[in-house]
């Protein structure tokens, strides 16, 4: 069984293409842009092949004989149902037989900004003659990590959350749910809901606290107040928007994931916030 994994050169890419390897389920296929990315897993035996999610004819050939494939979501924010649609539809004439693709939780009715091209792609899927399975990844704590780093520095922990929970965990635990699902059977058709440990910006407060050993208090301020703070930060303009309205969404429980799915599928609980932010503190 051939198992391709789109993005392989990015952060989760990489992870799942370990993940895999570590499996040892069968020959591992990394579509990528720029194969120089990923000279080290061409060394380890990992077939690269170069493809964008533009191009259709370089993912006809990147997809020849790939039975399953991880379809991760793209960066380029407004292109991506399009790109998305691109490889799904790459995939039907490839005759794929499981496409995972690695969504939001609860796309389907999410109203996050962010949630919007991971619904639209979702659709195209649902009528695509590919078998399909939704993995619906919620935050990874190392969005946290420049945030926590200042947090500590300054005693303020800032965001536009409220009281609102958020389930995250850690790019290595969905990477692992992500080969398990690829490596297994019986996703065809499914839903994963992926969150890991569930926290209050107060109790993240707390735990950047405990880990860098310097009181810190949580500030609520407004998405808009908070989006113009991400601004001054450096941030651009359209993703400093975007990561505060996810605060808001994070505030209205649309990233409190409950269902245990990710647990279910790495079989070992997920990793806690406090393990990601000492990994960035030892950096
Ligand atoms: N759950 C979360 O908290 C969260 C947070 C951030 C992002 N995300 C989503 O999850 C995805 C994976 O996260 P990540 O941390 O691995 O992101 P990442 O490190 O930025 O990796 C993104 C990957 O997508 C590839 N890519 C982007 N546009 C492409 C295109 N048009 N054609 C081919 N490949 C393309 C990139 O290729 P290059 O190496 O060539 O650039 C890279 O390999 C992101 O792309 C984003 O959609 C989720």
């Amino acid at each position: 069984m051939t198992v391709a994994v789109t993005g392989a050169s990015g952060q989760l890419g990489r992870l799942v293409v370990e993940a895999l390897l570590r499996r040892n389920a069968g020959p591992v296929v990394a579509i990528v842009r720029d194969p120089s990315k990923v000279a080290d897993l061409a060394e380890r035996g990992v077939q690269v092949r170069q493809a964008s999610y533009d191009d259709a004819e370089a993912l006809d050939r990147a997809l020849a004989g790939v039975d399953r494939l991880l379809l991760i979501s793209g960066t380029e924010m407004g292109a991506r149902i399009a790109q998305h649609t691109t490889v799904i539809r790459a995939a039907e004439r490839a005759g794929v037989q499981l496409l995972a693709y690695t969504s939001i939780p609860r796309a389907d009715e999410n109203p996050m900004a962010l949630a919007r091209e991971h619904r639209g792609t979702e659709a195209v899927l649902a009528e695509s003659t590919v078998p399909h399975v939704f993995l619906r990844n919620g935050w990874y704590w190392e969005n946290y990590a420049d945030r926590v780093a200042a947090a500590a520095e300054h005693g303020v922990l800032q965001g536009a959350a409220g009281e609102g929970r958020v389930s995250a965990a850690a790019r290595a635990d969905y990477a692992e749910a992500a080969a398990a699902v690829l490596t297994t059977d019986g996703h065809a058709g499914r839903s994963y809901e992926l969150g890991g440990e569930s926290l209050t910006y107060p109790a993240l407060a707390q735990v950047v606290s405990e880990v860098f050993g310097k009181p810190v208090d949580y500030a609520d301020v407004s998405e808009a107040e908070y989006a113009a703070a991400l601004e001054q930060n450096g941030l651009p303009a359209p993703f400093a928007q975007a990561l505060a309205n996810a605060d808001t969404g994070i505030r209205n429980g649309w990233l409190d994931v409950t269902t245990g799915d990710l647990t279910k599928l790495i079989g070992r609980p997920a990793t806690s916030p406090a393990e990601v932010f000492r990994a960035v503190l030892a950096q």
